[in-house]
């Protein structure tokens, strides 16, 4: 399993932590940048992880930035996207659980690097329930 991770120049410390966690259970990791000192706009950065995974070259994403919103709604416009951005773990594993997110954001200003590592293993060690919960992704995903 691959996953992309980006960031803008905000999230660029916590980019790297998030892929080292990925990477101790067992995922490859997509780094679709910035190099640190680089300016970055989170919109530029968000999209590329969104396309990335609509188009299948990852099978998730993490994104970083301030507060994991701006990126979050970069990929959001991507079709297919369900990013979600999370600042506790319980809210990760539900969004992988119950509504198929395949894009996790998170904020470096909101969240420390021992929490972020927490929210994204929740996240990655939880699994799509499927039943009844496929119904309503696939409605989220027929809104254009
Ligand atoms: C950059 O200053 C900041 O706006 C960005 O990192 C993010 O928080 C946007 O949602």
């Amino acid at each position: 399993m691959k996953i992309a991770v980006a960031s803008d120049h905000v999230g660029v410390e916590l980019r790297h932590e998030l892929a080292q966690e990925a990477r101790a259970l067992g995922y490859e990791i997509l780094d679709l940048g910035p190099a640190e000192g680089e300016a970055a706009d989170y919109p530029v950065y968000g999209e590329l992880v969104g396309r990335a995974v609509s188009a299948g070259e990852a099978d998730l994403g993490i994104l970083v930035c301030g507060t994991g919103v701006g990126i979050s709604l970069a990929a959001n416009r991507v079709p297919g996207i369900r990013a979600v951005v999370c600042s506790e773990p319980f809210t990760a594993e539900l969004s992988r659980r119950h509504n198929n997110s395949n894009v996790i954001a998170v904020g470096a200003r909101v969240v420390g690097a021992g929490l972020a590592r927490a929210i994204v293993r929740a996240w990655l060690t939880a699994e799509f329930e499927g039943g009844r919960h496929a119904r309503r992704v696939d409605m989220l995903d027929a809104i254009r």
